[in-house]
């Protein structure tokens, strides 16, 4: 087949350079894979009233080098099908997008002119072979409800992934992930699986361990399943960063090299949008979604342009660095994005989807005060803007989803944190891991009860929070997984919580 210069401009090629162009194309047409490449699995993310994010990688051996692709296989032309009904009769949307070496063989298709609040089915084709079918679902307008999933923590070794096999099956509209969908560091070999490969630091690093976790079927079940929104925590790059600053005070110039590595190999693996494609070490992540009236959904990052930890990592004793004013959890660009949106917006629940714990939380028995560094609690200007802008502006209904302490969660968040005299103003459920290790529920017992506004710490259970939105209502069962062990785990509601719209706070 041949392509006119307006074919090639028509699919984006023109940008790569027309020089190399059809050099690239006619390599492409011989493309054969020895084996499946669709062995990561499809997902969609990030829906639009008409619209939807459609992703997958070409991998025939996802664990070799270069995904087990061809080393000649540049520009490999994949075909794209959205179909009103699961066996195809019906194509919606149809198209051709190429997959480089450049961005580890993915692709990202952004998928227009949907209907919006329906079910879709799409599927992708390269080299003969043919992917798995994917179910996905545009946003509504006007919905009447909408039923989401929280997830974060899902460190490879530290169980199976039953938790993804029982969202695949909840009917869910989004699965929102909130961070540590990848653990950096060198595999383990003393839990319920394991992988032998070495801490990531390069690009080769990054993929490898994203083919390692992404070969997982049930995880490629819940992709598969609905669209997903994300974002990252400190995992995905290396444990408990802060912008340019690694834990371990390595030298700016290389720590950022390793940050965009990790950046790319994120991007490489998520249904995200071209918007937010990575440059070197920079990559806009926060976005927003709107589900008509009754939902807008931002997902936050908490990593990328936060202050350095002040008095120590982990958990600290506060000192006066700790409040200073200008430290900033979000940076103050998405700071003012964040409140811009809060105030243009008419939803009546507003989920802010994001990293770490939220909610005041002295973590030290007894008299000592302790506040995770890593947490809003050890970013305490930056909250109180934040809480002072909901207050102030009458924002209602937030709900704050978070993850990474790798325990189940209920919190108030009030008008001054660590105040519970002072008024409810939005309110917090912290999902637990999916597979990564916990505390002992006698830790959290130590120190929850000086809390009143932590309403309910449960620490010994793997799991996700199911969130169910109505006009009136919102409803979050804490979702367990009876054994991590095994891949063939059942699940059991750990609790339940309501909140009533237009009164901040847990219902009793
Ligand atoms: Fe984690």
């Amino acid at each position: 087949m041949r392509y006119s210069r307006r074919e090639l401009i028509a699919n984006g090629l023109g940008l790569a350079g027309l020089g190399i162009v059809p050099a690239r194309l006619l390599r492409a047409q011989a493309i054969e894979f020895a084996a499946d490449p669709f062995s990561l699995g499809v997902a969609s993310g990030y829906p639009e009233p008409g619209a939807v994010v459609l992703w997958t990688r070409l991998a025939p051996e996802p664990l070799a080098p270069g995904g087990g692709m061809p080393r000649d296989a540049d520009a490999v032309p994949v075909d794209w099908e959205v179909a009103e009904d699961d066996g195809f009769r019906r194509i919606r949307r149809s198209g051709r997008t190429y997959a480089t070496p450049d961005w580890a063989h993915s692709v990202h298709v952004e998928v227009a002119g949907l209907e919006p609040g329906r079910d879709y089915w799409y599927r992708f084709t390269s080299g003969g072979a043919r992917s798995p079918v994917g179910h996905t679902r545009t946003a509504p307008v006007d919905p009447s409800s909408l039923r989401l999933a929280v997830a974060s923590c899902q460190q490879y070794e530290g169980g199976h992934y039953a938790a993804y096999a029982a969202m695949a099956r909840d009917d869910l509209d989004l699965v929102l992930h909130v961070g540590d969908y990848i653990y950096e560091m060198r595999g383990r070999t003393d839990r319920v699986r394991s992988h032998d490969t070495p801490e990531c630091y390069t690009l080769d690093d990054y993929r490898l361990r994203y083919a390692i976790y992404k070969s997982d079927t049930q995880l490629q079940a819940a992709h598969a399943g609905c669209p997903w929104m994300v974002t990252w925590d400190d995992h995905e790059v290396d444990n408990d960063y802060a912008d340019r600053r690694s834990l371990e005070g390595d030298a700016e110039e290389l720590f950022l090299a390793r940050r965009a590595a990790a950046y790319q190999a994120y991007y490489e693996h998520m249904p995200l949008p071209r918007r937010l494609v990575p440059f070197g070490p920079h990559q806009r992540l926060h976005a927003r979604r709107g589900f008509g009236e009754l939902a807008e959904v931002w997902t936050l990052d908490g990593r990328q342009y936060r202050s350095v930890h002040a008095c120590g990592t982990g958990l600290v004793s506060p000192c006066s660095a700790l409040y200073a004013e200008e430290r900033t959890m979000l940076g103050a660009q998405q700071e003012q994005w964040l409140g811009a949106g809060f105030q243009r917006s008419r939803a009546r629940w507003k989920l802010l989807a994001q990293q770490t714990v939220f909610a005041h939380m002295d973590q030290a028995a007894g008299p000592d005060t302790g506040y995770w560094s890593d947490g809003w609690s050890g970013y305490p200007a930056a909250r109180r803007r934040l809480v002072d802008f909901i207050a102030e502006r009458n924002v209602a209904n937030p709900l704050v989803l978070s993850g990474d302490i790798h325990a189940f969660l209920a919190n108030e968040v009030h008008a001054r944190p660590g105040d519970p005299d002072t008024p409810i103003l939005a309110t917090e459920f912290v999902t637990t891991s999916i597979s990564s290790p916990g505390p002992r529920q006698a830790a959290l017992d130590s120190w929850v009860p000086e809390n009143p506004n932590v309403r309910f710490a449960r620490g010994e259970v793997r799991g996700y929070v199911r969130l169910s939105l109505e006009a009136e209502s919102a409803h979050a069962e804490f979702v367990g997984i009876d054994d991590v062990s095994r891949a063939d785990s059942g699940t059991h509601v750990v609790t339940t919580f309501d909140v009533a719209a237009g009164e901040p706070g847990l219902q009793v």
